[in-house]
């Protein structure tokens, strides 16, 4: 039986690189998730899943309980399981807490805590259905309370990924059977990412200990297929190392 893989947010960054990595498995099937089936930002994508059979590219735009459900309906209907979710689209929040507009508060905490919350909800009776389900956030070291925050200045993406952590402690709790992982992917060059070139003075994010999507990706996966039920609930990075909460 092949393993059924969710990753969202897959158009871009780190998610297109999780997507390319899963593809190279001739078990595994991907579905990968974008906003805009029409929008030419998918481009690599279309042509991976072009070049790959097990890629299907689908829409999710976080957080709406209509696409969550349509998706695992297809699912559901197409191989009738899920093996492993990874929870990767997210938006930033950059901006002090009296600075940042209550907006970009409630953006990040849409995308970010609600997004994974409506996407669990639609399909953990999908997961329950695998004899190794795991649901995997890609939360942030910013997030842990103990090591994040600073100083990149995200108040509002801060936030959100240390609720995104207690979601993931959650689902342990109220799902025993599902393995709960929060993820750190490194720090990645990315989109995502190019505002601190500016705000550290520097040309590339290497200079700061940066890595490639892909080496983050290779990292997060093999992560993903080395845990076992002892790993729930555990806020690791992609290389396996713990980040404290
Ligand atoms: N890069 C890093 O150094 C770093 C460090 C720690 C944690 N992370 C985490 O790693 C994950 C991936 O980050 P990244 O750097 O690869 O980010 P990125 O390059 O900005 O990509 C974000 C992805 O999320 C999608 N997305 C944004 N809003 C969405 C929404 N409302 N609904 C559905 N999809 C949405 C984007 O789609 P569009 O193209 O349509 O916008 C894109 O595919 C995130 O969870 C991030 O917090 C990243």
């Amino acid at each position: 039986m092949s393993t059924v893989y969710l990753v969202t947010g897959a158009n871009r960054g780190i998610g297109l690189a999780l997507v390319t990595e899963l593809s190279t498995k001739s078990t595994t099937i991907v579905y990968a998730t974008v906003r805009d089936l029409a929008s030419p930002d998918i481009r690599e994508l279309l042509a991976l899943a072009g070049k790959n059979s097990n890629v299907r590219v689908v829409k999710l735009i976080a957080p709406s309980e209509e696409d969550s459900k349509a998706l695992a309906k297809r699912i559901e209907e197409e191989v009738g399981h899920l093996d492993v979710v990874i929870a990767n689209a997210a938006i930033d929040g950059q901006g002090k807490i009296v600075e940042a507009s209550i907006e970009t508060f409630i953006n990040a905490f849409q995308v970010n805590t609600i997004g994974p919350i409506v996407l669990f909800r639609a399909v953990h009776s999908l997961l329950e259905k695998s004899k190794r389900p795991i649901f995997a956030d890609i939360s942030s070291i910013s997030g842990s309370i103990t090591n994040g925050y600073a100083p990149a200045e995200q108040a509002a993406y801060a936030i959100s990924k240390a609720a995104s952590n207690m979601f993931v402690k959650g689902i342990s709790i109220e799902h025993p059977n599902i393995i709960a992982l929060a993820l750190h992917p490194g720090l990645v060059k990315t989109r995502n990412t190019t505002h601190l070139l500016d705000m550290f003075g520097i040309k590339d994010l290497s200079e700061i200990g940066g890595i490639t999507t892909d080496v983050s990706a290779k990292g997060v996966i093999k992560v993903i297929e080395e845990s076992d039920k002892s790993h729930t609930a555990t806020f690791r990075d992609y290389k396996g190392d713990t980040v404290p909460w």
